[in-house]
């Protein structure tokens, strides 16, 4: 029996019970087995969910591109690492080897060093998918320096505040990205950020559309001559498992977002496990996400996972509608892809395609399809199956949060049966309980209940960057001596699990988790407009779509109301982006409040997904007359 890899689901059982029985040693084995190490740990496990604090392979030294790149060299030096696709069909692919991956990654990490970037020095990233993005991770973790990526569809206020909140040093960007049939002007909403931002000493530009950019004086510095003249070699620092490796921001329930801090030897061993196992990736397979590396999933299971286990790892560069909505297919095709996982609304919006988008392309170098991002529904689960693996190719629901790391619960492809809207089972050394509203475990199957973990795994996030409390508050108070996931779900008769959605204020929009309160922080800044509230309703395509209703003052009163509504989205992007646009926006009289001042978001929610025969209890309703109203003119 192999623990690092299972293959039938008997096997996933015995491995399940042993990681759960005894989950030091069983991660132990693992990292002890497969990956290499500078010195071996002194304690697996360190932990408590009271204070709280994690502590994995304490002790231990090691350096990740050490076990993602160097290590893979002697083996499989000349295998892509990286498998390039542009944006535009015509422009060439580009097959990134190991041996090349290493020599810019080094470049690169000598770069940042005669940049004056140090060990725990913050870099920020706010790059498209071109292979500079990758190759800035891995530099800075070459040299010790925690990254935090931006994913380059932020706005500029949204990129000062991360920028901030973590004190970056340095910014690494492009001049501009390719999206489709658009270029965006990367560059210019970095200038716009730095206006703010006094941490920042450099500015490094990768040259990506050629377009004409003021570079500022002693600031700003192109990329590519510093890397043609670097040296292509960097002895990796010498890192402690313990040491941080990144920041990733995600909304929260206020407005701030919260600076996830993943750190170095769990996040390793972990995001490469669950990568080997739940794709079951062969060595001459070639495994395409598609996800941004903007996003935990691209951290994860476009770079450290796959590299971690010398995969080759494709990044694509562009959109699935351009130059039409084939081009998803047409690339599994061109590439001969094995494994292939997208978010559930990307396959939504090509299932509302012509058919011939996707038999068109020979489809059949496809062993495994994956989902993640938010719950998929059971029509696009069909469609998946059906058109694009050919009923022959499981699919692997996969849940998890940028918390977690890596995925924490999925079905094991050709061990776990499948069962659409179901992610299934836990992982190895994943404790999953339902809880419920009082706080007590439900321990029978066939119910429902907040979905929380109770026991720490390898790859959990291990603070809020700067502010520890709130990390406590926010996933180890609810519930007590467990992590709360934010989730509710349910388990079926056998154990399944499905994830039916979030029980807080963070909304899942196409796949992004976006918070309501820094969309109403947002609103609240446009001159007009008094008071806010943002719910989510059902969408076709992106899962859930944002319904706001909006508290005019009375300066606001008397303008254009289609108008308003463009300035309220204009608001929006500017402060978070265009991915937290509102789909419908009802301006009210009045919010409904309870007696102590709390907005009901329920029967918001309720109005807004037009199922309102019976709107639950309202007895601590303060206003019912705002809400016949807000009934009457809804949208
Ligand atoms: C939230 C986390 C994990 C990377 C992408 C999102 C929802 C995620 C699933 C799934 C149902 C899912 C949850 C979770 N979610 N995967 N397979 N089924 N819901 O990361 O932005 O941190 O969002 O996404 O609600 O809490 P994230």
């Amino acid at each position: 029996m192999s623990n690092y890899h299972i293959k039938h689901l008997e096997e996933y059982f015995q491995v399940y019970r042993k990681s759960v029985r005894n989950p030091e040693n069983f991660w132990e084995e693992v990292a002890e087995e497969h990956f290499v190490w500078r010195k071996k740990w002194d304690k697996v496990l360190e932990w408590d969910f009271s204070k709280p604090e994690i502590k994995w392979f304490e002790g231990a030294k090691l350096n990740i591109t050490e076990n993602c790149i160097d290590r893979h060299i002697h083996i499989r030096g000349d295998k892509t690492a990286i498998l390039f696709e542009p944006n535009n069909p015509e422009e060439e692919a580009q097959h990134i080897t190991y041996k090349e991956l290493r020599k810019r990654v080094c470049k690169m990490a000598n770069v940042l060093r005669d940049k004056g970037i140090k060990k725990g020095d913050r870099v920020v990233i706010y790059l498209p998918m071109i292979p500079e993005l990758a190759v800035s991770l891995l530099a800075c973790a070459r040299i010790g320096a925690v990254h935090s990526v931006v994913f380059a569809g932020f706005s500029s206020t949204a990129l000062s505040t991360r920028i901030n909140d973590c004190g970056a040093k340095m910014v690494l960007t492009s001049d501009g990205s390719y999206r489709g049939s658009k270029t965006i002007d990367l560059k210019g909403i970095v200038d716009d950020a730095l206006k703010d931002c006094p941490s920042v000493e450099s500015v490094l530009v990768a040259k990506r559309i050629n377009s004409d950019i003021t570079m500022k004086e002693g600031r700003d510095e192109w990329l590519a001559p510093l890397m043609e003249e670097a040296y292509g070699d960097y002895p990796a620092e010498v890192m402690d498992a313990e040491d941080p490796l990144f920041i990733l921001y995600t909304s929260g329930s206020t407005g701030k977002p919260k600076g996830m801090v993943h750190t170095t030897g769990g996040y390793m061993v972990y995001t490469s496990y669950t990568f080997k196992n739940v794709f079951q990736y062969r060595e001459d397979d070639i495994y395409w996400c598609t996800a941004d590396i903007g996003w935990i999933t691209g951290h994860s299971y476009i770079v450290y996972g796959p590299l971690a286990n010398g995969a080759t790892t494709v990044m694509f560069e562009g959109v699935p509608s351009y130059p039409d909505f084939g081009r998803f297919w047409e690339v599994v095709q061109k590439h001969k892809i094995t494994q292939f996982y997208t978010a559930p609304t990307a396959i939504r919006a090509l299932a509302k395609e012509n058919l011939d988008y996707v038999n068109k392309y020979d489809l059949s170098c496809l062993k495994v399809l994956g989902t993640v991002g938010e719950p998929i529904n059971e029509e696009a689960w069909h469609w998946y199956n059906d058109h694009v693996g050919e009923k022959k190719c499981p699919i692997v629901d996969t849940w998890w949060q940028t918390e977690t790391g890596g995925i924490l619960i999925s079905p094991i492809p050709f061990a776990t049966p499948t069962k659409p809207t179901y992610a299934t089972l836990p992982m190895p050394g994943v404790q999953p309980a339902l809880m419920d509203e009082n706080g007590s475990e439900i321990k029978g199957n066939q119910t429902d209940g907040r979905l929380c973990i109770k026991f720490p795994w390898p790859s959990m996030a291990r603070s809020i960057w700067g502010n520890h409390q709130r990390y406590k508050d926010t996933y180890f108070s609810a519930f007590k001596d467990m992590y709360f996931t934010g989730d509710g779900a349910l388990r079926d008769e056998v154990g399944y699990y499905r994830i039916t959605g979030r029980v807080d204020d963070v909304i899942i929009v196409s796949g992004h988790n976006l918070g309501t309160a820094p969309i109403e922080d947002a609103i609240n800044e446009h001159p007009a407009v008094a008071e806010s509230a943002i719910v989510g309703y059902p969408h076709d395509i992106k899962g859930n779509a944002l319904y706001g209703y909006v508290i005019l003052k009375e300066t606001g009163e008397s303008r254009d109301r289609d108008n308003l509504k463009k300035e309220i989205n204009q608001v929006i992007t500017e402060h978070i982006g265009p991915i937290a646009k509102l789909n419908k926006i009802q301006f009210v009289p009045g919010l409904p409040k309870t007696r102590s001042g709390k907005i009901m978001r329920r029967i918001l929610r309720k109005i807004a997904s037009k199922d309102t025969k019976n709107l639950g209890d309202t007895s601590t309703l303060l206003n019912p007359e705002v809400v016949e109203k807000i009934m009457e003119e809804a949208l």
